[in-house]
């Protein structure tokens, strides 16, 4: 934590002013390495960062007192030791309740235009808000009990005074948000080897394998129309929607009846938060529960492959299990199994690539050229490893 405590202080003074990031002097030479390959961070005129807020969403981040049995805190599912995920298929709450979506890592969250996979939440305060009062997440009734604790413990008391310049009553869920959210922001990694390859030049940053690897992610794979590479930055993702046949092909027959079902419960009243974290099958309808349109059946984010190398398993039902297996899938045509139909709202951008299997080999090697040095360095997790050749 410590880490990414000073790297937090560091990434708030050089956002603090514009000017500031043309200015190398603002920053120390590592921390400007780790944002290497990134865009400045977004922070919305609303909740300018600051030291004390940081520290504040920090604390909030891991309070496993705002979960209906005391044992859950983001950090549970978003832990700093596994890349910010919990390595599991699937996320598991309170009393031992599983959801149905895997959780995506929040490093570089803070770049995301939506959040979560179907992207049902604009920013990170709104996100925020949800996972305590997720009935399989924190389990609790409603926000009042985040509330009573903000306002009488007496180190929220002190923060809350002093960074927003509120107490009891006046400290609401758009603060402890806000604080959440600015302690997000400060979650971001860049510099990897691909970064110094592409965006400084080092020619012998990856590996040859990789190389290879670089070269079908934006040639024969295809990869880069959705995962994005820009000119001076690279997100991996274009921040829209897919169906690349995950999960829905198995329930093809069943969706017109789930999609009327979801519609009707949604006219209802019932909550997408709640209607597809709890419900497998109205999970697998993707982007389509936020919009209600057809055309957006199985559609998922496009997420980053930023450290992607340490957030397995992997897709929005944590279905693959390692990189190999999701080069497999692409391989197939959006398909994991041979013989196993794709479904009828599968991406167009979705066909057979009919690469060899050393080919996807180098697809493999390329993915673990995109974990930030910082944190393989820094965390409890194995080096990458790198091909030979
Ligand atoms: C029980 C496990 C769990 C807890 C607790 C939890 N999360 Fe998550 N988180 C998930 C899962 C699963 C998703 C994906 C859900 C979806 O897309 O529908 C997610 C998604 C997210 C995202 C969106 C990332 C993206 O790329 O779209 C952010 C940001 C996030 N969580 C932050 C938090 C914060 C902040 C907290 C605490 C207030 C928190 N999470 C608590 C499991 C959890
Ligand atoms: C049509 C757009 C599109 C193309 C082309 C595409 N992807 Fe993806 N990728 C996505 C979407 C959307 C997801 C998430 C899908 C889901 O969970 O249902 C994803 C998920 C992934 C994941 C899993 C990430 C995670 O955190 O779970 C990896 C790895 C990946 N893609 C690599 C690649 C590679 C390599 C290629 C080229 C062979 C490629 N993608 C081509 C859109 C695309």
């Amino acid at each position: 934590m410590r880490y990414l405590l000073l790297l937090a202080l560091g990434t708030t003074a050089l956002f603090a002013s514009a000017q500031a990031i043309a200015n190398p002097q603002a920053t120390s030479p590592s921390e400007e390495n780790n944002l290497l390959g990134l865009p400045p961070v977004p922070i919305p005129a609303s909740n300018p960062q600051t030291p004390a807020k940081i520290e504040l969403g920090d604390k909030l981040f891991h309070d496993k007192r705002f979960s209906v049995d005391g044992t859950v805190s983001c950090a549970n599912c978003h832990n700093e030791k596994q890349a910010f995920t919990d390595g599991l298929p699937v996320s598991v709450g309170h009393h031992g309740l599983t959801g149905t979506r895997n959780a995506p890592t929040v490093l570089n969250a803070a770049f995301n235009q939506s959040q979560f996979w179907d992207g049902r939440e604009p920013d990170l305060e709104g996100q925020s808000k949800q996972p305590p009062v997720n009935p399989v997440e924190g389990g609790l009734a409603n926000h009042e009990p985040i509330l009573e604790i903000t306002r009488t413990d007496p180190y929220y008391q002190a923060a809350f005074q002093s960074v927003f310049g509120v107490s009891g009553k006046k400290i609401t869920m758009d603060h402890v948000a806000k604080a959440i959210a600015g302690f997000e922001r400060t979650l971001v990694s860049g510099n990897s080897p691909f970064d110094r390859y592409y965006f400084k030049g080092q020619t012998d940053a990856m590996t040859a394998t990789q190389i290879r690897g670089f070269d079908l992610f934006i040639g024969e794979g295809r990869c880069v129309s959705c995962h994005t590479i820009e000119q001076d930055h690279a997100l991996f993702t274009d921040s829209r929607f897919h169906n690349i046949g995950v999960g829905i092909n198995q329930i093809q027959q069943d969706i017109p009846r789930l999609a009327q079902a979801f519609l009707e419960a949604k006219n209802k009243g019932g909550e997408v938060d709640v209607m597809v974290l709890t419900d497998k099958k109205s999970s697998e309808l993707g982007r389509f529960a936020v919009t209600d349109e057809l055309s957006q059946i199985g559609a998922f984010k496009t997420p980053t492959l930023r450290n992607v190398e340490l957030t397995a398993p992997y897709m929005h039902d944590g279905s693959l299990k390692t990189l190999k297996e999701v080069m497999v899938h692409y391989n197939n045509g959006g398909v994991n199994k041979t013989g196993e139909r794709v479904n009828d709202f599968l991406s167009g951008g979705i066909r057979p690539l009919n690469l060899t299997d050393p080919q996807l080999n180098d697809l493999v090697a390329f993915m673990k050229a995109l974990t930030s040095s910082s944190i393989s360095s820094k965390q409890a997790v194995p080096t990458p490893t790198q091909a030979a050749n």
